[in-house]
């Protein structure tokens, strides 16, 4: 296992009476995406704030590079990226200028700060709108240039908070791509997502946080196996065979439900092969089938079984 460049031990983070991290564990190789998934409030934004030295955690520590972040913090800023939830980039100036201001403030002179800019827009493909002003950008433009920013000081960390909320499918896929590229280049890669989609596409680790808590943990196909279930839907040639069905299946210990549809019945299946199963119940029992589906869970199943279990409500049918 590589070492981890970002490691966080059972983080705290209280205001006042609300306790925004719960102990939270966390930790990501040189080279691996981790998506840190939760719905509004679970604590996301505050993680990445205690990794990244702009709020002291309560209780627990966190290492960046190796770095405490509470005794190191100069240490650790230096070998961060962060884009933040919300632009950070200053709207009057041009997308050069932007990039060659945060070069300037690393320490950079005027010549290598703006070559930097330059090499920067072209990998995000920002080099034809470089000098028009920020204001004009458009959202998906924005966020390039938001995390290229972030990329000035060639950080082997980088925390991405929402790095593609609002943005189009293909903008999202854009920086999708980016992101993939900066962790084969080495970086360790931090996001936060509500996108379940883009965990699953991108992240060999996720953690799913709920109320400050980490309800699961995992890469997104074990994630889904241990949570999601697969199903078998099957439909009758004639709606007639569907009450035969369910009780023939009921016979052998498959729990079907008819659906809405009028002629088709699910049921959940432990792997593909108890499809075969299924199949001879029903032929058993004189009903003909009409078409059969196996449905694979999705990382939405899995998410909606975990935040409903640990906030004790009963998960939605
Ligand atoms: N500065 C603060 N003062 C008081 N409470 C805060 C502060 N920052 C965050 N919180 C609270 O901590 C909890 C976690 O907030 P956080 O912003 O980390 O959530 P999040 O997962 O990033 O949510 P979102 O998806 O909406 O961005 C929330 O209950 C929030 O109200
Ligand atoms: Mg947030």
């Amino acid at each position: 296992m590589a070492k981890p460049m970002i490691e966080a031990v059972d983080v705290i983070k209280s205001f006042g009476d609300v306790k925004a991290l719960n102990g939270v564990n966390v930790s990501v190789p040189e080279g691996s995406i981790h998506g840190l998934l939760g719905h509004n409030g679970a604590g996301k934004t505050t993680l990445v704030h205690i990794l990244s030295t702009l709020l002291p955690p309560t209780g627990g520590s966190a290492r960046i590079c190796g770095f405490d972040v509470a005794t190191r913090p100069k240490e650790v800023r230096r070998c961060i990226g962060l884009t933040g939830q919300f632009a950070s980039v200053d709207e009057q100036l041009n997308g050069r200028e932007n990039l060659a201001l945060v070069a300037r403030l690393l320490g950079a002179s005027r010549r290598q700060a703006v070559a930097r800019a330059d090499e920067l827009l072209e990998t995000f493909e920002l080099t034809d709108a470089a000098k028009r002003p920020v204001l004009q950008y458009s959202g998906g433009m924005r966020r390039r240039l938001d995390i290229a920013a972030s990329l000035v000081g060639g950080p082997r960390v980088i925390f991405l908070d929402e790095p593609t909320t609002g943005l189009d499918p293909n903008a999202r896929i854009g920086v999708w791509e980016t992101i993939e590229r900066l962790a084969k280049d080495g970086t360790a890669v931090l996001l936060t997502t509500q996108y379940l989609e883009e965990a699953d596409r991108l992240c060999e680790q996720i953690t799913v946080l709920s109320e400050g808590s980490v309800v699961a943990g995992g890469n997104p196909a074990d994630l889904k196996a241990e949570v999601g279930q697969r199903m078998v839907t099957v439909t009758m040639a004639a709606e007639s065979d569907v009450p035969v069905a369910v009780k023939a299946l009921e016979g052998a210990g498959i729990r079907a439900t008819p659906q809405e549809s009028g002629k088709a019945i699910s049921a959940p299946v432990a792997a593909a092969a108890d499809l075969a199963v299924v199949v001879r119940i029903l032929s058993d029992a004189d009903t003909e089938i009409a078409e059969l589906a196996l449905t694979e869970p999705t990382l939405d199943d899995v998410y909606l079984t975990l935040t409903h279990e640990a906030a004790g409500k009963p998960v939605p049918a």
